[in-house]
């Protein structure tokens, strides 16, 4: 196993954490030692231990002149657990690679830390990838206004999400179902546009795999704020909280009723742009957009979506079938952003291309 193959594994550990470290990055280790990994580990729950020293634990003696490699920078400060470079101090590491430099700046300087105490350090082992990986953490730390946004689709080869009488259910199999469980229990909250949530009713909870650390909320853009009280999603809003956001000309006297039903009302927001704002200030720091056409296209228009979730499936849907861009205006080839490539797999008979806006640049 050489440090690069090593990487990729401790990309692939780090994943573990999903769901369950957030609002921390996600991080994975390896020990290797004479090119075989003697120890591994990840980032398995907020507030507990750290990716390296659970690798290091797992390597006990054979971590003494080893090379640790570790997604992220080990940090050097002082949080809910010990600095992790201490850890690879006292375990006799003899060589330290990183994938990305810590962005948060109280963590950060471990490298510099380590590299003092003579250690052989180097940094920037497929960066980009841990970047992508972490693009949510790396969004928080660069103290944007707004929520990390990604968009989730699942459309026909013709682009539709539904049929001509608005049926979604269901365009995708069932594995790529559970991927969007999956996906789900990473983010702080769960939209959809409020013909979605007419239409649809759907629950926008997590029930996969994963049970996430703090359920997602879950928010309507709605911008008459006219959500109907007999919809499920809002029945159900005592037990998953759920958010409405509204517009600044809406019907002010219906709110009373959707509060008492549970709902958090964000009224007034002139635009989408504004609406992201207040969910940030309410704690929310990613979100995942499920849909429609008509929000995609609003978000993507304002420039407001970071990276998207597209499942799609071999099936057509037709001139009738609703598209999954509504409402997007007309650019020139030559004009139009040209987004970044994340991932590209199958999910079964599904296709899953994921894109960013912009590539990940690690700080
Ligand atoms: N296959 C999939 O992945 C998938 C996912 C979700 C939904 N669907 C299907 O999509 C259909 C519904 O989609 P849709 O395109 O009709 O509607 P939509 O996107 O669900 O709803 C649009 C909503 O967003 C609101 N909105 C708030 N701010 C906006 C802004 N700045 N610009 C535009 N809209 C804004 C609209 O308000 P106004 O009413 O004031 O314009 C409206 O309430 C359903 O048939 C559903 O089954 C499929």
């Amino acid at each position: 196993v050489n440090e690069t193959e090593a990487m990729q594994h401790a990309i692939e550990l780090a994943w573990g954490g999903w769901g369950r470290v957030h609002p921390n990055p996600l991080v994975g280790a390896v020990v290797l030692a004479d090119g075989q990994v003697a120890g591994e580990g990840f980032h398995a729950e907020f507030g507990e231990a750290h990716a390296e020293t659970v690798a290091l634990a797992a390597a006990g003696e054979r971590a003494r002149g080893a090379v640790l490699v570790v997604t992220l920078e080990p940090c050097a400060h002082q949080g809910k657990q010990p600095p992790c470079t201490d850890a690879a101090l006292a375990a006799g590491i003899g060589r330290v690679v990183f994938g990305m430099r810590d962005p948060n700046p109280i963590a950060a300087g471990g490298a510099a830390r380590l590299s003092g105490a003579g250690i052989d350090v180097v940094g920037g082992l497929l960066a980009e990838a841990v970047c992508r990986q972490n693009a949510i953490f790396v969004h928080r730390c660069r103290r944007s206004d707004r929520p990390f946004v990604a968009l989730k689709l699942a459309t026909s080869v013709d682009g539709r999400i539904a049929d001509r009488e608005g049926r979604s259910r269901w365009i995708s199999g069932e594995p790529a179902r559970d991927f969007v469980h999956w996906l789900r229990a990473g983010f702080d909250a769960i939209g959809v546009g409020g013909h979605t949530a007419r239409f649809d009713d759907p629950s926008l909870t997590v029930r996969g795999s994963i049970t996430p650390r703090r359920a997602p909320a879950r928010v309507v853009f709605d911008r008459r704020g006219e959500l109907p009280a007999t919809l499920d999603l809002v029945r159900t809003a005592a037990e998953h909280p759920t958010i409405m956001v509204a517009g600044p000309e809406t019907h002010v006297a219906r709110f009373s009723i959707l509060e008492r039903m549970g709902i958090q009302v964000v009224s007034g927001a002139p635009t989408l742009a504004a609406g992201l704002a207040r969910l940030r200030e309410m704690g929310i720091e990613s979100l995942l957009v499920e849909g429609g056409g008509r929000l995609a296209a609003a978000l993507l228009a304002e420039g407001l979506v970071d990276r998207f979730y597209w499942i799609q499936s071999p099936l057509w849907l037709g001139d009738d079938g609703i598209p999954a861009f509504h409402g997007l205006p007309g650019m020139g080839i030559g004009e139009t952003e040209r987004w970044t490539i994340a991932e590209r797999r199958s999910l079964a008979e599904d296709t899953l291309l994921v894109m960013d806006r912009n590539p990940c640049l690690p700080d």
